[in-house]
């Protein structure tokens, strides 16, 4: 872990802490915030999930209204539960004044349902996609993917959950309670003017991308969520646009990481801290049994100077003496309280939790190589969207009238993947793939599992094995990018069929 978080990305960092996670300055008058937690829509029995796409109003700072985007509500969606082996049908209405196309990041259905770019809904029209759910228990979320408007639509809130369940994941002893003792926790970032209104600007954007000043979990600044005297599941998104956090408690208590994006790993691994990228979904166990409160960090990964050996980990060990000097932490973006009326799962953390099937080297057919280009020469100038196009992967910036690579069903193939500048999250659509490298290092225990991100750097290939099993044509082909929103907006994506 040390070694991917000693990285470094565009900037240079500076070391003070000063400042991250800091809190809008309003957030001090107030009481805390309750912890939203999104409305659940049951998509398990094929009832549709009505989904319609609207501006709203959402007090983000105590007696203040922003304007924002929604899934029928003012701000995110609700948190979509299904099982594998079942039907979801979504039902999208585009009320809003703007073109809008909704992506399911992390499932495993053909292109004609994905959700790219291509399905883009036009003001007042509907899409009404049928989903067969054949994947393993995971989080997942669902988000705008609106081509040159991705960063936009979900900052301004075009973003939610999606819950798979199945008997595996039934048959462990759990917490699994939605919003008792099973929490989504969408951590995003964002900049308000003094009338509180989003800021965002994709031209404005640095080579970092558009970091927000305040984080916000499930919409609230720093709030509060009453939790059972026991073990509570945190499903973990990375929502923000750009920002890398490093997630851990302030007290420094261990926590158990028992899922990657795409579900449970083979058995919890026990940690203090982890990276998450931008995209990256973490499930995570921790035990409140003690009684004592316990306050989630996420701290800003580019705040922190690189440090050639010990890296981040010794920086924030050393600069934390979480025992005695409270001032030097910055403050939870969320605090977890313990109510004792609450029912506590008590139960020992299963040992093994699934039996991850890797295929053997002689099944990887063929290896593709991604070249993600900051400073991309040859495009320049405005795409379809509103974006500058001048970043790009091999050497093409994303056209959609382009299809990059073509792909054969079925079939494992090695991904590598590299940068001619700085870190980026790499996401591939329609699969989950198992990680072989970061960043020419070997994986850590926590990133063994399926996933769909992958970090990766400009000093050695980032790895995956990877296998297509839906269909994706030339009219609905599937995309792989970076998902820094604002390089994926600027060109950094590519698209490929799978037949
Ligand atoms: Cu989460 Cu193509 O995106
Ligand atoms: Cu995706
Ligand atoms: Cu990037």
């Amino acid at each position: 872990m040390s070694s991917s978080l000693s990285r470094r990305r565009f900037l240079a960092g500076f070391p003070a802490l000063i400042g991250a996670g800091a809190l809008h300055p309003a957030w001090a008058l107030g009481t805390p915030a309750t912890l939203p937690i999104p409305n659940l829509a049951d998509g398990s029995d094929g009832k549709p999930v009505d989904l319609p796409i609207r501006q709203g109003e959402w007090s983000f700072l105590p007696g203040v209204k922003t304007p924002t985007l929604g899934f029928g509500q003012d701000y995110l969606g609700p948190t979509i539960r299904t099982r594998r082996g079942s039907e979801l049908s979504l039902r999208y209405h585009n009320m809003s004044s703007e073109p809008v196309a909704v992506h399911g990041h992390g499932l495993h259905v053909p292109g004609d349902v994905d959700g790219g770019p291509q399905l883009e809904m036009a003001p007042g029209d509907r899409w009404d996609p049928t989903l067969s759910i054949v994947q393993p228990a995971a989080t997942c979320w669902y988000h705008s993917h609106t081509h040159g408007r991705t960063g936009d639509q979900v900052y301004r809130g075009l973003a939610g959950m999606i819950i798979i369940d199945d008997e595996q994941a039934d048959s462990l002893a759990l917490p699994h309670r939605y919003g008792v003792d099973d929490l989504p926790i969408i951590i995003q970032d964002r900049t308000f003017d003094a009338q509180g209104r989003l800021v965002y600007s994709l031209m404005d954007s640095g080579d970092d991308g558009w970091f927000g000043e305040t984080v916000i979990v499930n919409g609230a600044i720093a709030p509060v969520a009453k939790v059972p005297a026991g073990k509570v599941r945190l499903r973990l998104l990375n929502g923000a646009n750009a920002r890398f956090y490093i997630v851990t408690f302030a007290d420094g208590r261990i926590f158990h990481k028992i899922a990657t994006d795409g579900g449970l790993l083979e058995a919890p691994v026990p940690m203090t801290q982890m990276e998450m990228a931008p995209g990256e979904r973490c499930e995570i166990v921790v035990d409140l049994s003690d009684g004592r409160s316990a306050g989630l960090l996420t701290l800003f990964e580019d705040e922190f100077e690189d440090e050639e050996d010990e890296g981040l980990l010794g920086g924030l060990l050393g600069l934390f003496d979480r025992s005695e000097s409270e001032k030097t932490l910055p403050p939870p973006s969320l605090t977890l309280e313990v109510d004792n009326a609450l029912m506590p799962h008590t139960a020992p953390l299963p040992d093994r939790l699934i039996a991850l099937a890797r295929p053997p080297e002689s099944a990887i057919v063929r290896t593709r190589d991604f070249m993600l280009e900051m400073n991309h020469s040859g495009a320049g100038g405005h795409g379809q969207g509103h974006a500058m196009m001048d970043m790009a992967i091999n050497g093409a910036a994303m056209d959609m009238n382009v299809i990059n690579e073509r792909i054969e069903r079925g079939v494992w193939e090695r991904w590598r993947f590299r940068s001619d500048q700085g870190e980026h999250p790499f996401h591939v659509h329609g699969c989950s793939f198992l990680i072989d490298k970061v960043a020419g290092e070997s994986v850590p225990a926590d990133q063994k599992g399926w996933k769909d991100m992958v970090v990766l750097d400009d000093d050695g290939w980032s790895e995956i094995i990877v296998r297509f099993d839906h269909p994706a044509t030339d009219r609905t082909p599937y995309m792989y990018h970076c998902h820094i929103l604002e390089h994926e907006d600027r060109g950094m994506m590519g698209q490929f069929t799978v037949s």
